[in-house]
């Protein structure tokens, strides 16, 4: 990728087509939180017992499948919708989904999120969770939440693509600027 050092956006996205390719595939907005589906985008590395590594990238699925509503239809919603139609339908029972995970071989690119790995690599699924409750201090738990795209956990380590350092880096600095807030 460029060095953007002057010029417009229209400038950068000539110069960089991966990121074209972004702004231009179609982005529905979903019915629901519940009926959308969710990817991690960068890869993540999983070491087994006997220490070998395997690089992955999460799918997540939700239970009631994938729906999502046409230009003209979210119009009519509140501007709010999705956080409005969790809390009800939370209220209703939990929400399932499913934890999948694409598998890389051997020379697939996993330090760059923008390169698509072929559609045949294995997808196996690693778990499943649900919600089921909202906190019950949401609003204020919120103001405190960091996002931590890094996962500090053994065993699921990050892979080298540079976006997660960053993207930790600048959640740790929002997340202070909104609890200073
Ligand atoms: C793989 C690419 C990325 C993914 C999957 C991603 C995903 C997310 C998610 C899920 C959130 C939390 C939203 C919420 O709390 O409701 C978030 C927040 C945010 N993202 Fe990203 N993001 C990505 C790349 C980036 C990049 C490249 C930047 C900036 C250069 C960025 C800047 C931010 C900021 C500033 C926030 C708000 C953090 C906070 O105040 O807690 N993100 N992102």
């Amino acid at each position: 990728m460029q060095a953007l050092v002057a010029g417009t956006i229209g400038d950068f996205l000539g110069a960089n087509p991966s990121a074209l390719a972004f702004v231009q595939a179609p982005k529905p907005a979903p019915v629901s939180y519940s009926t959308e589906e969710y990817f991690s985008v960068t890869a993540f590395k999983l070491i087994d017992s006997a220490g070998k590594a395997t690089f992955i990238r999460y799918h997540i699925v939700p239970d009631a499948g994938v729906h999502t509503l046409d230009a003209e239809e979210v119009k009519k919603e509140d501007p709010d919708y999705l956080s409005k139609d969790l809390a009800k339908r939370i209220e209703a029972g939990p929400i399932g989904f499913k934890i999948l995970a694409q598998v890389a071989e051997e020379g697939d690119v996993t330090d760059d999120a923008t390169v698509h790995w072929p559609k045949e690599r294995p997808v196996v699924t690693l778990g499943t969770f649900k919600l089921d409750s909202l906190l019950a201090n949401n609003e204020k738990e919120q103001k405190y939440f960091i996002l931590d795209p890094i996962p500090r956990v053994p065993g699921v380590e990050p892979s080298d693509d540079p976006l997660l350092e960053m993207r930790a880096a600048i959640y740790l600095w929002s997340g202070k600027q909104r609890r200073a807030a």
